[in-house]
């Protein structure tokens, strides 16, 4: 089992053009047992991919060539021993973050230089920030999510 998470900065888009990348993206990820959660925010996304390390990184490939975002920067990858995501073929987070993750979510897509203390804050590379993401989908329950 393997993980990724990657930064990008959103291209204008519609909620519908947001929607269809969801409903893309359920799709292709139910299909071949990938799990994670995206989260748009102030025009950037932070996406969390977890699956197969194969068709996790084939994925990526895709993903980082579409036109409906640019720099899309890697930001962690490795191999897991669980999933995080497990009932989520695309979770989706967006107004939905408290005010705490929305200060990591901040510093996060905030030029590199201007993040500091990268490796003592609970932020987007963490399994923290993302066992938080989580706790927030299970708050709002799933019928909008899966
Ligand atoms: C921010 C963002 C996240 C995406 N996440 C996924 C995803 O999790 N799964 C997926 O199949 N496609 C995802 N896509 C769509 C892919 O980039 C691509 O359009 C899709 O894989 C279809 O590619 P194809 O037509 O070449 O097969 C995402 C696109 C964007 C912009």
């Amino acid at each position: 089992m393997y993980n990724l998470v990657y930064k990008s900065i959103a291209n204008s888009l519609t909620p519908a053009q947001i929607d269809e990348i969801l409903i893309e993206s359920r799709d292709f990820n139910g299909k071949n047992d990938i799990t994670g959660c995206l989260i748009y925010h102030e025009g950037f996304f932070v996406q969390y991919l977890e699956g197969d390390a194969e068709i996790v990184l084939a994925l990526f490939d895709k993903i980082r060539v579409d036109k409906r975002h640019y720099e899309v920067i890697l930001l962690s990858h490795g191999n897991i021993y669980s999933r995080e995501f497990d009932t989520w073929s695309m979770a989706y987070l967006s107004n939905q973050l408290p005010n705490e993750a929305f200060k990591y979510v901040k510093l996060m897509v905030s030029p590199e230089e201007e993040i500091p203390n990268m490796s003592v804050v609970p932020n987007p590379t963490s399994k923290k920030f993302w066992i938080a993401a989580k706790t927030v989908l299970n708050k709002i329950g799933h019928n909008n999510f899966n």
